[in-house]
C-alpha cells in the first residue's frame, strides 16, 4: 500500500501459495499521483518479494492501457510463452 500524508494513494493486491507461483491481483494509483513512480515501487516491491530464484512464475491481467507499464517492469505478455490467459467474470 502507498499512503501519503495519511491517505492511500495505491495499492497493489497479491495471492501466492509461498512456494511456487505468485498473482497480482490489480495494482492501482489515484489518478493525481500517476506517473510520479508510485505504481513502479509498489510493484517492484512485489517481484522482489516473489523472487525468481524461488518462485517459478509472477502472473496478473492487465488491462489493454496497462501495458507498456508492465512491460517496462520485465514482464512479457503469455502468447510469447505459448500460452492463453481464460477468466470467466460475473459480467458473461
Ligand atoms: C498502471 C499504473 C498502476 C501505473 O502506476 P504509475 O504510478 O502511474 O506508474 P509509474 O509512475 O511508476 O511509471 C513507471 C513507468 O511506467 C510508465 N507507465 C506508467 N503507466 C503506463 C501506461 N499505462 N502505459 C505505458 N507506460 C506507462 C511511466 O511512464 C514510467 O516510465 P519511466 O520509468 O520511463 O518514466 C497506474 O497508472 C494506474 O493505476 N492506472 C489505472 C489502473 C490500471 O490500469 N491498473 C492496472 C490494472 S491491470
Amino acid at each position: 500500500m502507498a499512503v501519503q500524508d495519511d491517505a492511500v494513494i495505491g495499492f497493489v493486491r497479491t495471492m501466492s501459495d509461498g512456494a511456487f507461483a505468485v498473482y497480482i491481483a490489480d495494482i492501482l494509483v489515484l489518478p493525481d499521483n500517476q506517473k510520479q513512480g508510485v505504481g513502479s515501487q509498489l510493484l517492484r516491491g512485489v517481484l522482489d518479494h516473489y523472487p525468481m530464484k524461488t518462485f517459478h512464475h509472477q502472473v496478473l491481467i492487465a488491462e489493454r492501457d496497462a501495458d507498456g507499464f508492465y512491460r517496462r517492469m520485465g514482464l512479457s505478455a503469455v502468447g510469447a510463452f505459448g500460452l492463453t490467459a481464460f477468466i470467466r467474470t460475473r459480467d458473461n
